[in-house]
């Protein structure tokens, strides 16, 4: 990882935005990744604003490493004052935006953020998988969840001398 991209980790959870359970949400996402063990969960909570129904304020919660409680952080002040439709355009890239470029090993944890708030928005886009194009992109968690499991060549079985 590069220093800049770890600095602004440590820059974010030294003073987290956002974080915690919100008692009076509208709608809550929570997304696992059962190879990693982590968890993210968001909340958000709408207004009107010009007729518009508008993200009032995002929250959230992970059980997971310091990349995805930075990038949560930032996209759930990011989020503030997006539309819904604005909202659910964003993806992890977007999300983690402030952060640079996420090294490969890290970008799950950006996506990890992305699936909470398409979670948390789906019940506003009013159906059950709205932001899924009809063929997932691969590179997101949830076109991976999309993807046919590789039989072989994730784990790798190493010997060790003894
Ligand atoms: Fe899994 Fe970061 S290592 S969310």
């Amino acid at each position: 990882m590069s220093d800049d991209v770890e600095e602004k980790i440590s820059q974010a959870i030294a003073n987290p935005q956002n974080m915690g359970e919100m008692s009076d949400a509208d709608s809550v996402g929570t997304v696992g990744n059962p190879e990693c063990g982590d968890m993210v969960r968001m909340w958000l909570k709408f207004s009107e604003k010009d007729g518009k129904k508008v993200i009032d304020r995002a929250s959230f919660q992970s059980f997971g490493c310091q990349t995805a409680i930075a990038v949560a952080s930032m996209a759930t002040e990011m989020l503030k004052g997006k539309t819904v439709e604005e909202a659910g355009a964003m993806d992890s890239s977007e999300l983690s935006k402030p952060l640079g470029p996420l090294p490969p090993m890290k970008i799950h944890c950006g996506e990890m953020v992305e699936g909470a708030l398409r979670e948390a928005l789906k019940e506003e886009r009013g159906c059950e998988e709205p932001t899924l194009p009809a063929t997932p992109n691969a590179n997101t968690l949830l076109g991976d969840m999309h993807q046919p499991k590789q039989k072989s060549g994730k784990l790798k079985v190493v010997k060790l001398d003894e």
